[in-house]
């Protein structure tokens, strides 16, 4: 345990170098190393007084649960000072969980995600499925680089704590570091559940606490990062050559049309499927997409008689097929390398014999000076052509080829055998 007598270590009383007016409180670096060394530290959060641990630490953990009298089956938080290094824990989180985390955090938001690789177990007691997130930015820990498992510094079923000498003598005495952040907000973090919110954006408040349940909803409603309403204009501004693109695309897609229907992968507001249908006359076309506002977009201003339009997320499983021609335009770099080798496999599996798969979309440049389109990190993950047509040919396509490439845009046009 660390060493609780150290005569340079603040007290947890509120001694003279732990109050945040003297400007001589423990630095970051003490905070690491009490946690480092399996010790409890008593901080300020951006809400209310709270308790730290090692969080991969079982003695520590165990210290602290008996501390605060907290039953062992109940789970705490894993706390971060900084989002990126909470991403960079949790790698599984889908890009668009991540989003979501980006609108969130930090603030007084607790957020409950899916684990599916059991990170962190030791917080996550009884559910290992579940873990709780928390990232705040406090002056006092401010590039504080370790996580810590947190819980509220009260004993079990008492108040919160708004100020240092309202925390419990137990817990104060118990302690090997407090530090004193002055008066807090007082009330605790709101926890909302996104364990489904990649999949069809689904939330909900499992705990109402210091941010309002509206303010939660502007936050994660529909995705957020498209706005049909502007989609249009933003995308001919920032896109180089877009309509050149457009054109190539739906050119490969009639040339290689030969009969039956057409599914677009992520139709958006129906800028692609308006092009395609246009030169395919009499085709169907059959389109899909996550986003319930993009599509409600292309509803409005696609021909009803010749389109179906399903909200569905590219790594599910296509609609039924068979489909003359598969077109994609600028969505299939939302997904990771190994979705988009997934989805090539089954979009050879829905195609016609002699079908076509013609796919639009930003790409990794072999020159990183040709990259101008712009890009959100955790939305965006375009992949090099070479990779692709890889991909492709594993996916059983015969005849794989780049018709048109300019910049870091490029379209592939990809035949399946007669
Ligand atoms: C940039 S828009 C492209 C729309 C249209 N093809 C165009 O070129 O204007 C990309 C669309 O892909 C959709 N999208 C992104 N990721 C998706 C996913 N994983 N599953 C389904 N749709 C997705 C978005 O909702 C968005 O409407």
């Amino acid at each position: 345990m660390s060493d609780r007598s150290a005569p340079d270590r603040p007290r947890p009383d509120g001694g003279a170098n732990s109050t945040p007016e003297g400007g001589v409180g423990p630095s970051k670096a003490e905070f690491e190393r009490v946690i480092g060394e399996g010790g409890l530290v008593l901080f300020p959060s951006d809400t209310v007084y709270g308790l730290a641990c090692d969080p991969e630490n079982p003695r520590a953990i165990e210290r602290l649960y008996a501390l605060k009298r907290r039953p062992p089956d109940k789970a705490a938080a894993v706390m971060f000072f900084a989002l990126d290094a909470g991403l960079r824990s949790l790698p599984e989180l889908g890009p668009r969980t991540e989003r979501a985390l980006h609108r969130l955090m930090p603030g007084q938001v607790t957020a409950l995600l899916p684990n599916p690789s059991r990170r962190f177990p030791l917080t996550c007691r009884a559910d290992p499925g579940t873990i709780g997130l928390r990232v705040i930015a406090v002056p006092e820990l401010a590039g504080v680089a370790v996580p810590v498992l947190q819980s509220s510094a009260n004993l079990a079923g008492g108040a919160d704590a708004r100020r240092l000498p309202d925390v419990d003598p137990v817990i104060r005495d118990g302690v090997d570091l407090a530090i004193d952040g002055g008066e807090l907000p007082g009330t605790p973090s709101t926890i909302v559940d996104l364990r489904a919110y990649e999949r069809d954006g689904a939330w909900s408040i499992v705990r109402h606490g210091a941010v309002d349940e509206a303010v939660v909803a502007q936050a994660l409603r529909d995705d957020g990062h498209f706005d049909p309403a502007t989609y249009a204009d933003t995308v001919q501004a920032e896109i180089p050559g877009y309509e050149q693109f457009q054109d190539v695309v739906a050119t490969a897609a009639a040339d290689g049309w030969r009969g039956g229907r057409v599914l677009e992968l992520g139709t958006g507001t129906g800028e692609t499927a308006r092009r395609v249908l246009g030169r395919i006359a009499g085709a169907e076309l059959v389109g899909i997409d996550e986003s319930a506002a993009m599509l409600a977009e292309a509803a409005r201003r696609l021909p009803a008689d010749r389109v179906r339009l399903q909200r569905a997320r590219l790594q599910d499983p296509l609609p039924d097929g068979p489909f003359g021609t598969v077109v994609s335009a600028l969505a299939v770099h939302h997904l990771t390398g190994g979705e988009k080798a997934a989805l090539f496999t089954r979009v050879r599996a829905a195609l016609s014999p002699g079908g076509r798969f013609v796919l639009g979309d930003v790409v990794v440049p072999a020159d990183p000076a040709r990259a101008v389109v712009p890009l959100t990190p955790g939305f965006d993950s375009p992949s090099p052509v070479e990779d692709q047509l890889g991909w492709l040919r594993a996916a059983g396509f015969a005849a794989v080829e780049v018709v048109w490439q300019r910049d870091d845009l490029a379209v592939i046009v990809a035949d399946a055998a007669r």
